[in-house]
């Protein structure tokens, strides 16, 4: 039984929904990074080797992508009221989903940044939403774009911890605490 005598199944006290705009970034950014995952390291690994570049212009233009909707979301975020943590949460766990949940917006922003200024570095141009060509932040140098390529891809390995420790927390709220904390994300 949860710590407030509730009885499992029965919704705790959860206030209102997220509402339709955050859901939609949500789900959308949820695709976007599946995408980019695939295209980061199923796709090279699937792929002929004359297929790299295509997959390049790919992994550029959905990160960029990527970049450009965080801003918006965190425009969205930081301008509108999100519900809170379920009142009968443990201060640990409502430490840490909030944790998650902000670092979240650190690392897709950060992330895509370093990408482009890696590949400004490599001597590449990175286009927004595969059209729009971004402006070159770092001049071309090998050893530069080595060192900010590497931090890139822990700056990724980050994410995939991030994205296990957050669906934990989705899977325990679904099928351990089935506390309806899912149903305020979902669409509809
Ligand atoms: C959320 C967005 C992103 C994710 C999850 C991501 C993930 C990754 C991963 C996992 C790798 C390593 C691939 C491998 O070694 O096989 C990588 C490499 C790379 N990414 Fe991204 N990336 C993102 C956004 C971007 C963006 C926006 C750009 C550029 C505009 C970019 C440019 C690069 C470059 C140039 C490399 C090669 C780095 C090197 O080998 O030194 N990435 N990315
Ligand atoms: C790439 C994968 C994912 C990312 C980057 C992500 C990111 C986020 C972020 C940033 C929030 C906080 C929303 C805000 O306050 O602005 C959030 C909330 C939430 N996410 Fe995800 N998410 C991912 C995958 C998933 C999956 C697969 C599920 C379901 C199984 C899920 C379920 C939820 C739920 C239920 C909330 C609301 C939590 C609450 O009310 O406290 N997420 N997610």
């Amino acid at each position: 039984m949860p710590a407030d005598g509730r009885v499992r199944g029965e919704p705790a006290d959860l206030g209102q929904p997220y509402d339709a705009v955050s859901r939609a970034f949500h789900w959308l950014v949820v695709a976007l990074v599946l995408a980019q995952i695939t295209i980061a390291l199923v796709l090279p690994a699937v792929l002929p080797k004359s297929a790299e570049d295509s997959i390049t212009a790919w992994h550029l233009a959905t990160g960029s992508t990527i970049l450009l909707v965080m801003l918006l979301r965190l425009g969205w975020r930081l301008s509108h009221p999100m519900p809170p943590a379920p009142t009968d949460l443990p201060a640990a766990l409502r430490i840490l989903a909030r944790g998650t949940h902000w670092a979240f917006y650190v690392v897709l922003i950060l992330l895509p940044l370093l990408g482009w200024m890696a590949a400004n570095a490599y001597g590449a141009t990175p286009r927004l939403l595969g059209l729009l060509p971004l402006p070159r932040l770092l001049a071309p140098d090998q050893a530069t774009a080595e060192t900010i390529g590497g931090v890139h891809k822990a700056t990724a390995t980050l994410l995939f911890v991030l994205i296990v420790l957050h669906v934990s927390g989705a899977l325990y709220h679904a099928l351990v605490r089935r506390d309806g904390v899912i149903r305020r994300m979902l669409p509809g």
